[in-house]
């Protein structure tokens, strides 16, 4: 039987990506709540799966949860709270622990960047990366591009446009990874002072567009950092005026402000980055007709986008919320070599 974790973005292909599309397509119908029928498969009985989540989640954890439940895994929630984690054990001590218990599969959560690949040395079945540090969020990735995907928009050529907090943002990083490898040209929007440090430096940024400015206090202060540092040496393109970015993109990924992981550096102030940054109904005019709007939650309304844009057509937040269980169910079946259908 074929076992497989995924610990970083970089391990998925576009073929494994798209085997774990159509499965997720195939599950999709059947897991939707209206659904006539309580759907469960038997494709996990037996298969005890552990859910560290060493970080808050709502979407991922109790998505991979009842994932885990509709296919008949008994799945078991390792949050730090409650656990021996909180009394200082180590997350190797953790990973043995687990495995001495017999758990099938891990799902792991975790603040540091190569927690993933730690605790897969010290446990004998699949690991799946659901968020580390700033660098990984996989599975965010595949049920992005799972939506892209949908839209018919996971094609060579498409533009996807990545609006907000890139320097904190691992679902940027995990999503422009792996939606390059489909050929999707994917741009950067945010000020210098969201974007990763080693990114702002050499190359000039795209079209020449200067960022835009913004009058007066500390937080104004720091957004207009954009309108002196206008380089940058970033894998991808980067415009840090939206209103000039909009217009040609075929989607648009709004983020959220992670102000847990900037680490006490100064704060981009939330109004200030409303004005600037946010999706309200005038910038909703400027977006095609066709575009879809993504983003991946938690959402803080009024900051990375208005109240307008649940009411927008063209966004896509809720399906993206269920295509995470879909996604979610099928990678558990993948990760364990499992055939749910027939
Ligand atoms: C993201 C995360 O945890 O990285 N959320 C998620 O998994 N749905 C993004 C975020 O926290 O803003």
């Amino acid at each position: 039987m074929t076992r497989r974790s995924l610990l970083r973005t970089s391990d998925l292909t576009p073929q494994d990506a798209l085997s774990i599309f159509e499965l997720a397509a195939w599950l999709l119908p059947r897991l939707k709540p209206a659904s006539p029928a309580p759907f469960k498969l038997e494709t996990l009985r037996g298969i005890s799966t552990a859910l560290v989540f060493i970080e808050p989640s709502t979407r991922t954890r109790v998505s991979f949860e009842l994932a885990a439940k509709l296919l008949s895994s008994d799945a078991v929630n390792v949050g730090a709270a409650g656990s021996s984690l909180e009394k200082g054990e180590s997350l190797r001590d953790t990973a043995m622990t687990l495995n001495a218990m017999g758990f099938g599969l891990t799902v792991l959560r975790h603040k540091c960047a190569d927690a993933a690949e730690l605790y897969a040395r010290y446990f004998d079945g699949p690991v799946i990366n659901a968020g580390t540090g700033r660098s990984e969020h996989p599975t965010q990735a595949l049920l992005d591009a799972f939506t892209l995907w949908q839209e018919g928009l996971l094609r060579e050529g498409a533009r996807l446009l990545i609006v907000g907090d890139i320097a904190n943002s691992r679902v940027a990083r995990s999503a422009a990874t792996l939606l390059s490898r489909f050929g999707v040209r994917i741009t950067l929007c945010a000020p210098p002072s969201l974007m990763p440090p080693a990114w702002v430096n050499s190359a000039t940024c795209s079209g020449g567009v200067k960022p835009p400015v913004s009058a007066g206090g500390d937080a104004d202060r720091r957004l207009d950092a954009a309108a002196t540092a206008q380089s940058l040496s970033s894998p991808y393109p980067w415009i840090p005026d939206l209103d000039s970015a909009l217009p040609g993109c075929d989607a648009v990924m709004l983020l959220r402000m992670q102000r847990e992981r900037m680490d006490g550096a100064p704060h981009t102030g939330l109004s200030e980055y409303a004005k600037l940054y946010g999706l309200n109904a005038r910038r909703l005019g400027l977006l095609p007709r066709a575009a879809r709007i993504l983003h991946p939650g938690p959402v803080n309304r009024g900051v990375e986008l208005s109240e307008a844009v649940f009411a927008d057509p063209r966004q896509r937040i809720n399906q993206q919320v269920t295509n995470g269980l879909a996604i979610r169910a099928a990678l558990l079946c993948w990760a364990l070599g499992m055939e749910p259908r027939g």
